[in-house]
């Protein structure tokens, strides 16, 4: 969809724009490599690189107090910090997670209160791995309506807890790391600066594919239950391979009509990273430079929410990013969901 047609867009940007103020990234300390793997199902350090590009990955110390909660509010001060915006200017916090450190509070309410905020909104969203990107096109819309300035826009998950690390969950063990990556959005008086265009899909029917049943009723139809599998992450990995696959390009190829741009016209596709042969796919078929599409899956294997802010956050300090640049971001995930939001700098 682009701004001309959104609704309440009134056929124009109108004159409010959404700058990145700011990004940062927090990490748990522990590092989990694929030899660490190996002593813990049967699986080796040369068959998950091949079929998914991961060499560590990081997994959260929870009961040592590295929640969700804590890696979001870390990223978020650091993101304010970089931005040089006191905490007290945010308006609004938006997290992205599917891992709420416990079902109420939200991890917006535990952040702000962390961060010294005062009376601002602050709520979670969840749309698993393209929770993040679901989050940003929302502060864009809110921050264009006049009503919010300065959102905090965070990507945390600590989803290692909900994984079975023996033979028995050795399909998705191997992919999932926990962190948490921010930005620090802000308005301006440039209504080129921002999101151009945006689409988000979800089909309720590929949710058995990826899933993390809590009760036997969870279980979809033509999965039996299994007690060994509450509470752990439950993935059809060749259905989700196909449908990312599918998704991924369909979902470029949407967003390039919808704006009247070609791939040659992006400077940065900055993408979910599940797997590195989904992200080769499509720079294959699109004909993406690697300069162009950061892949940095084989140091935090698949981090839910956070792998967009982390993936923006590190071309941030790399100094790849100029104002002026448009910006794809790309995410699928659990639900099913997928999207885009193109933005320029
Ligand atoms: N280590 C070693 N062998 C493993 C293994 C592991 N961790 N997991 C499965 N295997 C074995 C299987 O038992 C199977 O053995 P068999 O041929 O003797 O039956 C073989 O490897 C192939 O299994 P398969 O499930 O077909 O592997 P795959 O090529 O589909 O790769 C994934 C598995 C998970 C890496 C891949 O399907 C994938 O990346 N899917 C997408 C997942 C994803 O992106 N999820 C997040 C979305 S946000």
């Amino acid at each position: 969809m682009t701004d001309q047609s959104r609704a309440g867009s009134s056929g124009s940007l109108g004159s409010i724009g959404v700058e990145i103020a700011g990004t940062a990234m927090h990490l748990p300390s522990t590092k989990l490599t694929n030899h660490d793997l190996e002593q813990m199902m049967d699986t080796s350090d040369e068959w998950i690189i091949k079929r998914t590009g991961i060499h560590t990955r990081r997994r959260a110390d929870i009961a040592g107090g590295e929640t969700t909660s804590v890696l979001a509010s870390e990223a978020m001060r650091k993101a304010l910090e970089n931005a040089k915006i006191d905490p007290k200017d945010l308006d609004l916090l938006l997290v992205a997670t599917m891992t709420c450190d416990s079902p109420t509070p939200s991890i917006g309410c535990i952040v702000a209160r962390e961060i010294g905020c005062r009376d601002i909104g602050a709520m979670d969203i969840n749309a698993a791995c393209s929770g993040f990107l679901y989050t940003i096109c929302m502060a864009d819309a809110m921050i264009r309506s006049g009503q919010y300035k300065t959102v905090g826009v965070i990507g945390a998950d600590t989803v290692t807890r909900h994984i079975d690390y023996s033979n028995f969950g050795r399909g998705a063990a191997i992919l999932f790391g926990d962190g948490a990556g921010a930005m620090v959005l802000r308005a301006t008086d440039d209504p080129s600066i921002g999101m151009i265009s945006h689409e988000m899909h979800a089909d309720g029917h590929g949710a058995k594919h990826l899933f993390i049943p809590s009760c036997e009723i969870d279980f979809p139809e033509e999965a039996e239950f299994d007690e060994r599998k509450l509470d752990k992450v439950q993935m059809n990995g060749q259905a989700v391979f196909k449908f990312a696959v599918t998704k991924f390009q369909e979902v470029i190829q949407e967003t390039l009509t919808d704006s009247g741009l070609t791939a040659d016209d992006i400077d940065h596709f900055v993408c979910h990273q599940a797997n590195s042969r989904i992200l080769d796919s499509a720079r294959e078929r699109f004909g993406i430079p690697e300069e162009k599409l950061l892949v940095n899956i084989q140091k935090y294997g698949n981090t839910v929410g956070a792998s967009i802010p982390i993936v923006f956050d590190e071309l941030m300090s790399e100094g790849k990013l100029k104002k002026g640049q448009k910006v794809m971001f790309l995410a699928f995930g659990a639900g099913l969901t997928w999207g885009s939001s193109l933005w320029q700098l």
